[in-house]
């Protein structure tokens, strides 16, 4: 285990036996479609490839790169985005890919805004949601866990860019970020 994390909160196992779970969720909702994944870059690229490689059907992959500002004073903020889809999406069935929830203002626009752009539909699979945090309700379709308001890294995840590369979902040590 790495030297900065308290406790793994999920193991690589936990974790794989879940999106395997819901990729044969994803495989039964979307027989006889086609499936834009869109996943929102950098955290949710582990999962993403993960799920991609559970789902058996046609896949098209995209992503997209923003920020969300002022999400953690209000929960309207104002979403940036840096990177758009190459995709239109118009007429496509979205799949916005996540690795967590946390206040919900980075969803609440996104979902809207794709909608906007003649999605047909738009759904929403995320590896980890954080209830407690919550500021905006976003409707999730697949939620892989629901975890308790703690800092986590790892599978993806970061704190300050580190820790993306960890295989499990860990705890950080509280001196890492109080310092
Ligand atoms: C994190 C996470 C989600 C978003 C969730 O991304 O990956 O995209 O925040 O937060 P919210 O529900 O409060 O809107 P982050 O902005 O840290 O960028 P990253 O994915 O590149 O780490
Ligand atoms: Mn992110
Ligand atoms: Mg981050």
């Amino acid at each position: 285990m790495h030297q900065d994390i308290k406790e793994i909160l999920l193991t690589e196992e936990q974790i794989a036996a879940r999106v395997h779970e819901l990729g044969a969720q994803i495989t039964k909702d979307y027989a006889g479609k086609t499936i834009l994944m869109c996943g929102i870059l950098k955290g949710a690229v582990t999962f993403f490839t993960d799920l991609a490689r559970c789902i058996d059907g046609p896949v098209y992959f995209d992503f997209m790169s923003c920020s969300s500002y002022g999400s953690s004073t209000t929960s309207s903020g104002v979403l940036k985005i840096r990177k758009d889809l190459d995709n239109d999406v118009k007429d496509k069935d979205v799949l916005i890919v996540e690795d967590i929830i946390d206040t919900g203002v980075t969803l609440s626009h996104l979902v809207p805004m794709l909608k906007e752009r003649g999605a047909r539909s738009v759904k929403l699979a995320t590896l980890l949601s954080k209830p407690a945090r919550r500021q905006v309700e976003v409707p999730v379709d697949y939620n892989g866990f629901e975890i308790p308001d703690a800092f986590v890294v790892g599978y993806g995840l970061d704190y300050d860019s580190r820790y993306r590369n960890l295989p499990y979902i860990g705890i950080l040590k509280e001196e890492v970020y109080s310092k």
